[in-house]
């Protein structure tokens, strides 16, 4: 039986670029899915698709159990959207602005009213409340946008980059959201560029590059693939990167990268703190100073090179100059 968010074989084609070009997603019910991918992969298209703003070339979309292309308006009913780029009308307050999402909604007057109390609280805007949103920082809006989401609370959910242009503060706080969302038996489907937000939220992971998805699994999957964590070091004098780089083959579970200009080393490894510390001392025992060293998690850049073999960005570039203009302002009709 297929989840809360299923779509097979999906193209969708503008002029020459392949947007979409086959992408299967299953998202069972009362889980998160993380869509990650560098710029340009499709995730927009995608979310745009599964919420009924764009008709895909072909393929198959079943959003909460509809047909999303025979029934596109059920659908709108059972979703709620936050777009990557975010959608408040600027000369209403925030306050109006999430009471007009209610009404929409069918809400009665008085719930609607309570109900833009409640989530202007949750999303720290209480104190701007009654300011023109046209007045409001980038990172306010995409929490009012956010917060407008939520007025109902749909059973699918899709959240588009949802945390870009978020202080880190913010950006916690609305994890914590997204968890209650999400324990209180939401589906999800999330994307987003940084790794650590799908660590911290999605269930599993889909990646997807120039339209096809490349790679799905939960986040530990992915890592693993991509060998685990990191060892970097940059060594004080440049004359001693060869040397560390030999002390560091011998430690790594991959090749070790070499950037001349930082003196800095990196090389997959398994083994955690125990490890860096047997690091450190070869190195001191072969006499090579030190002026940092450390364990860090693969990043979404090292999960894309390990996937696809190289930097996401370079190739995208290559073949389609235009890969990031193409954008029209999105009104996220769904709302
Ligand atoms: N309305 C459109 N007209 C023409 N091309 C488009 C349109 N929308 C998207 N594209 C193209 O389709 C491809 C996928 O775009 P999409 O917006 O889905 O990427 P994305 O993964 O969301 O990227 P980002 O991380 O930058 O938001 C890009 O090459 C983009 O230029
Ligand atoms: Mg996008």
């Amino acid at each position: 039986m297929p989840g809360a968010i299923y779509a097979e074989g999906l193209v969708k084609t503008f002029g020459d670029v392949r947007a979409l070009d086959g992408v299967d997603l299953d998202v069972p019910e009362g889980t998160v899915l993380g869509l990650l991918g560098p710029n340009g992969a499709g995730k927009t298209t995608a979310v745009r698709c599964l919420t009924t703003l764009l008709r895909p070339d072909s393929g198959k979309a079943v959003v909460a159990g509809i047909d999303v292309l025979e029934h596109p308006n059920e659908v709108r009913r059972s979703i709620g959207l936050s777009g990557q780029f975010a959608a408040v009308d600027e000369y209403l307050t925030g306050r109006e602005n999430l009471q007009m999402v209610g009404q929409l909604y069918q809400m009665r007057a008085k719930a609607a009213k309570a109900r833009a109390v409640e989530l202007l609280e949750q999303f720290h805007l209480s104190d701007a409340a009654d300011r023109p949103a046209k007045t409001y920082s980038g990172g306010m809006r995409r929490r009012l946008d956010l917060a407008a989401a939520l007025v109902v609370s749909p059973p699918v959910m899709f959240m588009d980059e949802p945390t870009t242009g978020l202080d880190p503060r913010n950006r916690q706080q609305l994890w914590e959201v997204i968890k209650q969302l999400v324990s209180g038996g939401t589906t999800l489907l999330l994307t987003t560029q940084y790794l650590e937000e799908a660590d911290h939220l999605a269930h599993d992971i889909a990646v997807v590059d120039r339209g096809h998805v490349i790679a799905r699994g939960t986040s530990d999957q992915l890592k693993a693939r991509t060998g685990g964590e990191r060892v970097e070091v940059v060594v004080h004098e440049r004359e001693h990167m060869a040397t560390a780089a030999e002390v560091l083959a011998g430690f790594g579970k991959g090749s070790t990268t070499l950037e001349e200009h930082t003196r800095k080393l990196t090389v997959p490894v398994t083994g955690g703190a125990k490890l860096l510390a047997e690091v450190i001392r070869e190195l001191d025992i072969r006499g090579i100073e030190i002026d940092d060293i450390g364990l860090r998690r693969p990043t979404l850049d090292d999960v894309f090179l390990s996937l696809t073999g190289h930097a996401a960005e370079t190739e995208a570039e290559e073949d389609d100059p235009e890969a990031d203009t193409g954008h029209q302002s999105e009104k996220e009709a769904a709302k």
